[in-house]
């Protein structure tokens, strides 16, 4: 309150940019990639083809796909020395801080995608990221178990590679289950892109200085990990325990998260855009029934997350403040029935973001949008003179 004007800060509501890509409608909750419906797109697409389209922006003919494809398969490795960055953490270090230092190391070994001008530059970056990312990713969980990093399979369409090099024993064969591979699929489409959220501006704030497009996305993955955007998947799954393990009172938790003395929040609920569902958590929650079902796994933390919704759905509070379940809402599930473990899960999520960041960074590059420089409401000291220390 300035006394002039009730101001609305934190860049609640700031038209950032002009883009081509997403679409967002939260009071319908309607969101289309490059025009197409996220439903049409999560049911008939896949990651690798969503990848192309948002980058270009047209869905790739045959010979556009096998190429960009070819491409990313060209790539498909990481320099040796990355491994001497990995081996200095911790088994203990949260994947995200490994994926962030790692993505940003990259550049070292990949002068090409630094300093890009052309559109041309941009699209190389953009394929050399996208195939070692799905390494750095994988990496990252096998750091925690100790377990030797692997190098990429061509054989392989995109997902069953990274999920082969995340979760293949050194001592076993490994079987693609393509129930597991294609759940996968689905839940790295819904996670592409989302317009400009959190860890997209991000991107967009450090590349609008000609940062390079690794550094820029290092910085994304910073703040995706915080527990109110991308971290909030794990953050779930960690609600869900607790309430379990304290008898299943949703009731109880509802009424938590509703006292303004209580810090507690229901993780997956609420959304800065959507004040309807979130139409990805729709597809997620269908795709999580489906995949219990077809795994023959019974999740206890869907049964709560299931009532949790219904009981929230009903209260007037939620109600009130348009309080949904979002994408992250449910996504936890599936991650856990993929044998993803919960650490993980803000990782699975940088990897489905990376189109969308890259995506996002290119158009900002190539539309020259200025360096970002906001400016603020100084409510600091006036003007006054320096005090010696003696006088103080
Ligand atoms: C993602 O932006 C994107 O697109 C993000 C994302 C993407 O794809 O990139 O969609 C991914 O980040 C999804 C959001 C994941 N985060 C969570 O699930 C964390 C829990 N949600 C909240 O922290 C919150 O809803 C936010 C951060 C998501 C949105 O916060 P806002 O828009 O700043 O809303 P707010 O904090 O101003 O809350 C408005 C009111 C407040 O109550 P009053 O002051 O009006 O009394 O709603 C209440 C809040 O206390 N509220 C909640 C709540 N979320 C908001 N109360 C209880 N539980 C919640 N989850």
């Amino acid at each position: 309150q300035t006394g002039l004007i009730t101001l609305d800060l934190g860049y609640k509501n700031t038209g950032a940019t002009i883009s081509e890509i997403t679409y967002l409608d939260g009071d319908q909750g309607e969101l289309f990639y490059r025009g197409y419906p996220i439903e049409q797109i999560a049911e008939k697409s896949n990651f690798t083809e969503v990848m192309y389209l948002l980058l270009h922006g047209e869905l790739p003919t045959t010979d556009q796909f096998n190429t960009f494809n070819g491409n990313i398969k060209k790539y498909n490795f990481v320099a040796e020395e990355m491994k001497k960055i990995i081996d200095a953490f911790p088994r203990s270090a949260h994947p995200m801080g490994v994926l962030s230092t790692l993505t940003s190391a990259l550049t070292a070994f990949n002068p090409k995608a630094v300093n890009v001008q052309s559109k041309e530059e941009m699209d190389l970056a953009a394929e050399l990221l996208i195939a070692k990312f799905a390494h750095l990713a994988a990496w990252t969980y096998r750091k925690t178990l100790g377990l030797p990093l692997n190098h990429g399979d061509n054989n392989l369409n995109y997902v069953e590679n990274f999920y082969k090099m995340a979760f293949r024993l050194p001592n076993e064969d490994f079987e693609i289950n393509p129930v597991v591979t294609q759940a996968l699929d689905k839940l790295l489409i819904l996670h592409a892109d989302h317009e400009q959220n959190c860890s997209t501006s991000t991107v967009r704030m450090v590349g609008s200085a000609h940062t390079g497009l690794f550094a820029s996305v290092s910085a994304g993955i910073s703040a995706l990990w915080g527990p109110l955007h991308g971290g909030a998947n794990q953050a779930v799954i960690e609600m869900l325990e607790l309430i379990e393990k304290d008898g299943g009172d949703v009731n109880k938790w509802v009424a938590k998260a509703k006292d303004k003395n209580d810090s507690f929040r229901l993780m997956g609920f609420g959304h800065r855009v959507y004040k309807n569902f979130d139409p990805r958590a729709k597809i997620i929650k269908k795709a999580a029934d489906d995949l219990l079902a077809a795994l023959g796994i019974e999740d206890k933390a869907l049964d709560i997350a299931m009532q949790l919704e219904k009981v929230a759905l009903e209260d007037e509070y939620f109600i009130e403040r348009k309080l949904y379940p979002n994408v992250d809402f449910y996504s936890g599930i599936i991650y856990r029935a993929l044998g993803i473990p919960t650490e993980m899960f803000t990782v699975m999520f940088a990897l489905g973001r990376l189109p969308g960041w890259i995506a996002q960074w290119k158009e900002m590059r190539l539309k020259g949008d200025p360096i970002g420089r906001p400016r603020q409401i100084y409510q600091g000291a006036q003007l006054r003179d320096y005090v010696d220390i003696s006088k103080r």
